[in-house]
């Protein structure tokens, strides 16, 4: 399965500006609409339950589009679940890897936050890591990976400008 890492953050690596969980109030309109397009086109897509709490009032679900939720404890979640569409689970990420490759997913998108990305990319289960970079200081906030001896190696594929402000798409595969 090829697993794709799609994160946005400012020059200094912040994912959240501040202690603040709302995307929007900090990226650009064309980071935005950009991740929108990858979201239609991503039909499995993983995040950590603090992601999906941030992000859960957005998400429009719908048949044909699997999320899967990550949490130790997934029974408080149950009655949210919707079959094929919205799941949460303990399982251990390669096994859950296994079980969406089973059911025949050939590619799946990783949305983060930074304790989830932090034990993908431990496990060597991420394949790029499609980066926003907005032109923004934001000096606190979460980072892109946790607090964490982390020595992962990228090479650049390609980039793109998104806006006049200089939004770049950096492309980078996992060595
Ligand atoms: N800029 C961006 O592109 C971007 C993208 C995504 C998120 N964010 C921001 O990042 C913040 C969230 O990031 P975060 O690092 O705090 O949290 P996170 O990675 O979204 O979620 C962490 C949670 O995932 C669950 N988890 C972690 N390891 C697990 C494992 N091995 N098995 C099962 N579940 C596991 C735990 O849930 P339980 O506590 O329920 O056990 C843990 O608390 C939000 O503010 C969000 O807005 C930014």
């Amino acid at each position: 399965m090829k697993m794709i890492l799609a994160m946005v953050s400012s020059v200094d690596g912040k994912t959240t500006r501040w202690n603040n969980s709302d995307l929007h109030s900090w990226t650009s309109k064309e980071d935005q609409e950009y991740f929108s397009k990858l979201i239609e086109e991503n039909n499995c897509i993983i995040m950590g339950r603090k992601t999906y709490e941030a992000a859960k009032n957005m998400i429009k679900h719908r048949s044909g589009k699997l999320r899967i939720v990550l949490t130790g404890n997934p029974k408080p979640f149950n009655h949210l679940s919707i079959p094929g569409q919205l799941e949460f689970t303990n399982k251990p990420s390669k096994k859950l890897i296994k079980r969406l490759e089973d059911m025949g997913y050939a590619n799946a998108l990783l949305v983060g936050g930074a304790t989830v990305n932090t034990l993908f990319l431990k496990e060597n289960l991420v394949d790029e890591l499609w980066l926003t970079l907005e032109p923004k200081i934001l000096g606190n906030g979460n980072g892109l990976v946790g607090e964490s001896e982390l020595d992962v190696n990228l090479q650049l594929l390609g980039f793109e400008k998104l806006n006049n402000s200089g939004t770049l798409l950096l492309k980078y595969k996992i060595i």
